[in-house]
């Protein structure tokens, strides 16, 4: 929020971050889904939080602890005005219009994925891309110490930011990149649990 009445979003949809829980439950998965502002219906058979911003975010998948596997699909905004007033803020004849400064959220995958006892057994994050979409996964994976990374281009011009359909390259550490055959957010939820079934089933 930047006041009462005005926020900061972006393109995301949620779409992919719902398809994920609602195929992870199909196949039999206990699915809490912490989900921010998005016009989408609970998908049938999981827990549905509905949070407003960063710090609620990861209040709640904190407190969804412990788990199995978490998967990191949410657009969090990196920083939120370091002030919210508490009333509308006005246009004054003839000043300059408002500087709104920011400060850093909370790294809601970062946290998860940082070595401790509630760690779980696979963190699964997306990395948003314009340019360099393998290179900066792949840096992505080994900062914020996560398992698995799904690489997604969201140039202009995709289409997937927002979109029903998504192109990703799995990036999994020590191992190739794996680029998926373009799909609908469905179809690449589906491939994603069913790996992750599998990798659960390994251990
Ligand atoms: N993420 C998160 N908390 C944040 C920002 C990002 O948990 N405050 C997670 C996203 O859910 C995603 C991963 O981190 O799984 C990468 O998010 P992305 O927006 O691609 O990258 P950033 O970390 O924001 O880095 P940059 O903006 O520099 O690309």
């Amino acid at each position: 929020a930047i006041d009462p009445v005005r926020f900061i979003m972006n393109h995301s949809s949620g779409k992919q971050g719902h398809a994920i829980a609602a195929e992870l439950a199909r196949l039999g998965a206990d699915v809490t889904l912490v989900s921010g502002p998005v016009a989408l219906p609970d998908p049938p058979g999981v827990a549905v939080v509905r949070v407003e911003n960063a710090r609620e975010m990861l209040a709640a998948c904190r407190a969804a602890l412990p788990a199995d596997v978490a998967v990191c699909a949410a657009a969090v905004a990196d920083w939120r005005p370091k002030e919210t007033p508490l009333q509308k803020i006005k246009k004054e004849a003839g000043a300059p219009p408002p500087a709104i400064r920011l400060v850093e959220n909370p790294d809601i995958l970062r946290t998860l994925a940082a070595d401790g006892p509630q760690r779980p057994r696979l963190v699964v994050g997306f990395a948003a891309e314009t340019e360099q979409v393998v290179a900066h996964a792949a840096a992505k994976l080994r900062r914020k110490n996560c398992d698995w990374i799904l690489a997604n281009d969201v140039a202009p011009g995709s289409g997937t930011f927002g979109g029903d359909r998504n192109a990703v390259t799995l990036l999994r550490r020590d191992s190739a990149p794996e680029p998926w055959p373009p799909g609908s957010k469905q179809e690449v939820a589906r491939r994603l649990a069913g790996l992750i079934a599998e990798e659960l089933g390994r251990g």
